[in-house]
């Protein structure tokens, strides 16, 4: 069902892989909810992914960044603001990538080389992003900008390796930057800490079947699928939620508030009756 929550604003998509991304779910909605905007991944993505697709679907145009490099930043924020007629009202950072998660580098034993990239792709680059708009003066006022994080930024899970330093950066990149944004512009900052889903990025980090039935045994509503992810940054793109900003929300059914449910013990306890 569609309310029209996004008429008349114009946007831009990072992230969108394929049918399994959450940025492409979000575009689906947002194009629903009649935003127009433009797409943007890495190259690699854009020959791997299936962008072409959406970006058909959505009447989108999609402009390739590698979103750790300033001056391709840029120029997706600037031809955006060219091809869409105006200033950028929403922008979405659905980024992330770890080399030591893909190939098994345990936390401590870090390669510092990968730590670096995970840093730069999966928190800088949401700086960066800001920075630039910011500079180019290319969002308007009471624009929404939004990124994805996990609990890992709070909590420490088994195997979220170095990403988990990244989303704590992350969250801290959307307070410092959105109290500078906020105050000069009226431009909101949030991230959305979304149930683990199983994506590309999501399937990266082993034994994730396992953490998918845990958060949702331990979650009261469940896990949060990737299309209520994108119902959700919808609501935060659009007016409905004006004086939000600087904010981390848990969009997870529940389970951040968790410490023990009885589905989970039920299992818990057949374990230990095996043993
Ligand atoms: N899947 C989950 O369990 C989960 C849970 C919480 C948060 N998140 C976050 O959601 C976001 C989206 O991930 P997803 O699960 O939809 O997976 P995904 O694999 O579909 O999306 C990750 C995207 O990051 C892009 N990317 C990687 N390096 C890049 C670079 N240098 N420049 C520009 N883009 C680059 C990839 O091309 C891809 O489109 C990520 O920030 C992820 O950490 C995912």
């Amino acid at each position: 069902m569609s309310y029209n929550l996004l008429k008349g604003k114009r946007g831009i998509i990072f992230g969108a892989l394929d049918s399994k991304s959450i940025a492409w779910k979000v575009a689906e909605k947002a194009h629903e909810e009649g935003a127009v905007f433009t797409l943007s991944n890495t190259p690699v993505a854009l020959r791997f992914g299936e962008l072409n697709e959406l970006s058909a679907r959505c009447n989108s145009e999609i402009i390739p960044a590698d979103a750790t490099n300033v001056g391709e930043l840029e120029n997706v924020f600037k031809r955006s603001t060219e091809i869409l007629g105006g200033k950028i009202d929403f922008v979405l950072h659905s980024i992330g990538m770890s080399l030591n998660v893909r190939k098994s580098r345990e936390y401590d034993d870090l390669d510092y080389n990968y730590y670096q990239k995970t840093i730069d792709i999966s928190a800088m680059s949401f700086h960066k992003m800001i920075q630039v708009a910011k500079k180019l003066d290319a969002i308007s006022e009471w624009g929404s900008i939004v990124a994805l994080s996990y609990i890992a930024a709070q909590r420490t899970l088994y195997r979220y390796n170095d990403m988990a330093d990244a989303k704590a950066m992350l969250e801290s990149i959307a307070r410092s930057f959105g109290y500078i944004y906020g105050r000069e512009k009226n431009v909101r900052i949030n991230t959305i800490s979304q149930s683990p889903t199983r994506t590309t990025a999501g399937s990266g980090v082993k034994g994730i079947d396992a953490l998918i039935d845990f958060t949702e045994r331990m979650s009261p509503l469940g896990n949060a699928t990737a299309e209520e992810c994108a119902d959700f940054c919808i609501v935060l793109f659009s007016d409905l939620s004006r004086k939000i900003t600087m904010q981390n929300i848990f969009h997870d059914g529940g389970f951040s508030g968790m410490g023990m449910s009885l589905k989970a013990m039920t299992q818990y306890k057949k374990c230990l009756e095996d043993e």
